[in-house]
């Protein structure tokens, strides 16, 4: 279950954070997972799937309810109230309400999943997020027939969020997945980063991510989930709909208009590294392209 897709490591195969190898060792794509000695291995196979440290990750942040520079989250985050939270799920299902998030994920399968993170402005990391499949919670909550989007939306905290006191963003910030997308196995709702609980600055307390989009679909802080028939609104297409498609698929040949997506940058790699190239659907193409059939991808989805 954990492990079907061969792009899915887990920490226990690349991770470089000493204590980490402490921690249950899970098996990837069905090759041996079995700590130090594949490390190696594993590691070279997967050339550009060094995760990034935690430092890099938890200080070099897009959440514009704290501000718009990159290390503003991180400064501003810490008063964001996570406990208790909760996630209101309405719409198209069968169990509609306001779950306490442990209602909503409690006893659900945490899964270990390093996934590449490509943001839309060209720079990029490899994540060792922990989460839990966003399946798993639909299944849970029971999507009925006629459902054919799923929209999310983020916690509004304006005493403690700086940009939205200064709406640089209409907020709260939403966005959306076609139900095909939400309920692919790779899409997941991330509760923790490196086996540590997700910092405020991340998206505590859960925040979608899907790793073969851009960065800006996988929205924070999720108060919201609803099933609805219709294709959602989402913050930045809604803010800039030329620039930002709903779907927004990483797509190396479909250059953003005011800049190229062919080559990103990895966070951390210092001023002078060479940039990489951008992999179509961000390296997940094996896993996602099916999604997309007939549909034109050299057009700004
Ligand atoms: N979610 C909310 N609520 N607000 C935001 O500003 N920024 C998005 C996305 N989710 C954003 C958000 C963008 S542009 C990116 S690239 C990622 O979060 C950044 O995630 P990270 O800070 O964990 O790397």
């Amino acid at each position: 279950m954990a492990h079907r897709w061969r792009n899915t490591l887990t920490t226990a195969d690349v991770t470089p954070e000493a204590y980490w190898l402490n921690r249950r060792q899970l098996i990837a794509g069905g090759a041996s997972g079995l700590g130090l000695a594949a490390l190696g291995g594993a590691a070279h196979a997967n050339t550009g799937l060094e995760p990034n440290t935690w430092e890099e990750i938890t200080s070099y942040n897009n959440y514009y309810e704290f501000g718009t520079g990159k290390e503003d989250p991180a400064r501003n985050a810490g008063g964001l109230r996570t406990e208790p939270w909760t996630i209101t799920v309405d719409g198209l299902v069968d169990n509609p309400g306001e779950y306490s998030l442990d209602d909503l994920i409690g006893g659900l399968t945490v899964e270990e999943r390093i996934y590449r993170f490509r943001c839309v402005e060209a720079w990029s990391m490899v994540v060792p997020w922990n989460g839990i499949e966003l399946a798993d919670i639909l299944n849970r909550v029971g999507v009925q027939a006629g459902a054919r989007y799923v929209a999310f939306e983020t916690a509004v905290q304006p005493d403690v969020m700086i940009g939205v006191r200064r709406r640089v963003l209409p907020f709260p910030y939403v966005e959306g997945l076609r139900i095909d997308e939400a309920m692919h196995p790779l899409t997941l709702m991330a509760t923790g980063i490196y086996g540590r609980p997700i910092p405020n600055q991340n998206g505590a307390p859960i925040r979608l991510v899907v790793p073969w989009k851009y960065g800006f679909k996988s929205i924070k802080s999720i108060v919201r989930i609803s099933l609805v028939t219709d294709e959602p609104p989402a913050s930045w297409n809604r803010a800039a709909p030329q620039e930002y498609g709903f779907y927004s698929n990483v797509n190396p040949n479909v250059d953003h208009p005011r800049w190229s997506q062919a080559t990103e940058r990895r966070v951390g790699g210092g001023l002078f590294a060479k940039r990489i190239p951008t992999l179509m659907f961000n390296g997940y193409e094996d896993e996602v392209a099916g999604l997309y059939e007939g549909m034109d991808l050299s057009r700004y989805y």
